[in-house]
């Protein structure tokens, strides 16, 4: 039988209830508006500490003017009650003056992983998510700290600036939850129109053609085709870029849309001539579109081959 979770605010309640907690701690970070794979964060974090600690907190600082800060969901009754049936042992729930007594002047930045991709979108939004992660890292120190696949590139950023910071937690990646419709999951789903959701299909349908494309062993770019004439092809659908990062260490190395021109062909070349001795890359597709006013994201992996003449058209 699980319980509901023990629910602070203050930075004194939570730290209060942290000392409490005796043994291992396991952080899900989230906006709140949980969803199935929220959900699943917290279900792995129990197998990986004794206690789990959920934040929620729609963070100010990683959204710009004119983003839907404003319009994010708010549902804490909702999130607890969702929270009491997979057993989280506590959620710390700030205001905003809770997580930034004082405005914050520090920024984080993770370096070339933070700016290519949503840090070209969006040029402040990984400083924002740095900062806050930091925080929450800082006055929960936790073992292991579990983020979803889903934002793949926010992976990445996370566990440059906690390898560089030398900050004492593991990062754990959870693969991405869908619905039987291949729609990956995200708060921001709730703002999609009947028909938008179906437009948004697209997005998984691109990567099902991308990974069928590289399973026949075509070059690099022809992948990348594979799934932008996907959403190009798609009513309703505004695609802002569709990339392939190296998945080791988000090197880009094709993209198209907004992404094409932050293509560095040097380090392209680097990574593929890398791989070439073994004739094949671990690499992630990952594409970001407008279904409506909504934007969404997804990726997932991808095995590109650069045997012979895999390399630049
Ligand atoms: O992925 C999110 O929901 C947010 O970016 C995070 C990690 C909770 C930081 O606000």
């Amino acid at each position: 039988m699980n319980s509901t979770p023990q629910l602070t605010h203050t930075r004194e309640e939570l730290a209060q209830a942290l000392s409490q907690l005796e043994g291992t701690r396991a952080l899900v970070m989230t906006m709140g508006a949980l969803h199935r794979g929220h959900l699943e964060l917290v279900r792995q974090a129990q197998e990986l500490a004794d206690h789990v600690i959920v934040t929620i907190f729609v963070n100010p600082t990683q959204f710009a003017p004119g983003e839907d800060y404003d319009a994010y969901p708010r549902t804490l009754d909702a999130d607890m009650e969702a929270l009491s049936t997979v057993g989280a042992d506590l959620v710390w729930a700030p205001s905003v003056t809770d997580a930034y007594p004082t405005p914050a002047t520090t920024r984080i930045d993770a370096g070339p992983v933070a700016h290519i991709l949503e840090g070209a979108t969006r040029p402040t939004h990984f400083a924002g998510v740095a900062l806050v992660v930091s925080k929450a890292m800082n006055l929960i120190r936790p073992d292991v700290a579990l983020f979803g696949q889903k934002d793949a590139q926010q992976l990445a950023v996370i566990r440059t600036f906690v390898r560089d910071l030398d900050m004492p937690v593991r990062i754990q990646a959870v693969e991405i939850v869908r619905d039987s419709d291949g729609v990956a999951l995200s708060s921001r789903n709730q703002y999609l129109s009947e028909e938008e959701r179906v437009h948004a299909r697209s997005l998984s349908r691109a990567i099902d053609e991308a990974r069928a494309a590289a399973a026949l062993g075509v070059p690099l770019d022809e992948v990348l085709r594979a799934a932008s004439s996907v959403l190009e092809a798609e009513e309703g659908v505004v695609p802002d870029y569709v990339a392939i990062v190296d998945d080791d260490d988000f090197t880009l190395l094709a993209g198209s849309g907004s992404a094409a021109e932050q293509v560095d062909e040097d380090s392209r070349e680097k990574a593929l001539e890398a791989a070439a001795t073994q004739g094949s890359l671990r690499a992630r597709i990952l594409l970001a579109a407008r279904v409506g006013a909504t934007r969404l994201i997804d990726n997932a992996d991808v095995v590109i081959s650069v045997a012979g003449g895999a390399r630049h058209e």
